[in-house]
């Protein structure tokens, strides 16, 4: 079992953000009693921390948040809040009622941001910053301190706020890869050099939190991990801001799957990752793509003849992990023009029809052409090609 509250570990800690950063994209919008039954389903998927919202954003978001609190037990409840007293406040009213709480509290540090978007300069945001998470503190005896865009801040003036938000009482630091723009081998030098200028920082869990802009969140979230991260920030299906952020599913398959690599521990119940993605899709307004790893339609689907016969002699030999252990109900093997005669006799078989050579062969000549003119071959139209040649099959 990981253990949120210890220091020194090698388990990972998995805080996910769905219905904050996930929730905060276009076609993302879920009403409260959809994030409350989102909610119950993380904490059976066994999350560690589970961001409900970000509370100041809307009356609605801070009851939703609250309702969480109040009824999902398990995961650590945390609302998102800018280092600004009135969110702070709101993420306090919203996460009190549970029995674990954190207050996520985040400050941009790149030049680009203070100077564009917040005009401040730098010693305003370490003054905010170092006053945000005492303030916290005082609500919460956890607290989170995250340096927006911290992939793009000058590497001094990073150490700079981490030294001051740790020394305010932050127990977990977040390096945001805000735009998805780090590479997974300087994400790994990230950790690996705020771990070494930052004093009191082997008290403090770092975490990750990437976004999938270049298409490289996971394996981000994986190096950062390599660097010395134990946290990892992620949501379902990778849904979040643009490209999305870091898919759940698709970094606890790799710490499954890799385990003689990244001998990490952690929390999921790994055969929760397919129906939890599947109430997520259910939920907002589109479903994953059907090639999405783990979890889309097409993730255990094989329709070449090539690979239907070595999975039909080892699964091992197109399958790196079984659908049954992410919680996927069966291999699809899918018949179309690509397929061969052991799939499609496989298939007539458990449809109750067995055929003698003979037999296949002239089903499977006509199948052929069907799947020529055909992309998609369903068992109906396999009976009837059976019909069409002998009313006896
Ligand atoms: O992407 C980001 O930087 C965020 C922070 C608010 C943690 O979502
Ligand atoms: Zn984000």
């Amino acid at each position: 079992m990981v253990e949120t509250d210890v220091k020194h570990t090698d388990g990972i800690v998995f805080f996910d953000t769905t219905l904050r950063d996930g929730e905060q994209s276009p076609g993302c919008t879920m009403h409260a009693d959809e994030k409350l039954r989102l909610a119950h389903q993380l904490a059976a998927l066994g999350v560690d921390v589970l961001e409900a919202g970000f509370a100041i954003a809307s009356t609605g978001d801070s009851e939703s948040i609250r309702a969480i609190a109040r009824d999902v037990k398990g995961p650590r409840i945390t609302s998102l809040a800018r280092c600004k007293r009135e969110d702070i406040e709101a993420a306090a009213y919203a996460i009190e009622p549970a029995a674990k709480n954190r207050i996520h509290v985040f400050l941009a540090s790149s030049d680009l941001h203070l100077e564009a978007k917040l005009k401040i300069t730098r010693a305003q945001a370490l003054e905010q910053a170092a006053e945000s998470v005492r303030l916290a503190c005082t609500y919460s005896d956890d607290v989170e301190f995250s340096a927006e865009d911290a992939t793009r801040t000058d590497p001094d003036f990073l150490t700079q706020i981490v030294t001051v938000a740790v020394q305010a009482g932050a127990k977990t630091i977040n390096l945001p890869d805000t735009v998805g723009y780090t590479t997974p081998a300087e994400y790994t030098r990230l950790f690996q050099r705020i771990k070494a200028t930052v004093p009191g920082i082997e008290n403090i869990i770092l975490s990750t939190h990437c976004h999938n802009d270049l298409g490289m969140a996971v394996a981000n979230s994986l190096a950062g991990i390599e660097g010395g991260a134990r946290q990892v920030e992620c949501t379902i299906n990778g849904i979040g801001e643009r490209a999305g952020n870091a898919a759940l599913e698709e970094i606890a398959a790799a710490l499954m799957v890799r385990r003689d690599v990244m001998p990490y521990t952690n929390n999921i119940v790994m055969t929760q990752l397919y129906p939890t993605s599947k109430m997520l899709a259910e939920t907002i307004s589109f479903g994953c793509s059907p090639n999405k790893a783990v979890v889309g339609a097409n993730a255990f689907a094989h329709e070449s003849g090539i690979h239907q016969h070595g999975m039909m002699a080892n699964p091992l030999t197109y399958e790196i992990m079984t659908p049954a252990s992410v919680g996927v109900a069966a291999t699809n093997m899918v018949l179309g023009k690509h397929s061969g005669r052991r799939a499609l006799a496989d298939r007539l078989s458990a449809l109750g029809h067995v055929l003698d050579r003979e037999e296949l062969d002239a089903v499977y000549g006509r199948f052929t052409a069907l799947a020529d003119r055909k992309k998609s071959i369903y068992d109906q139209d396999l009976l009837g090609l059976l019909k069409a040649e002998s009313p006896v099959l």
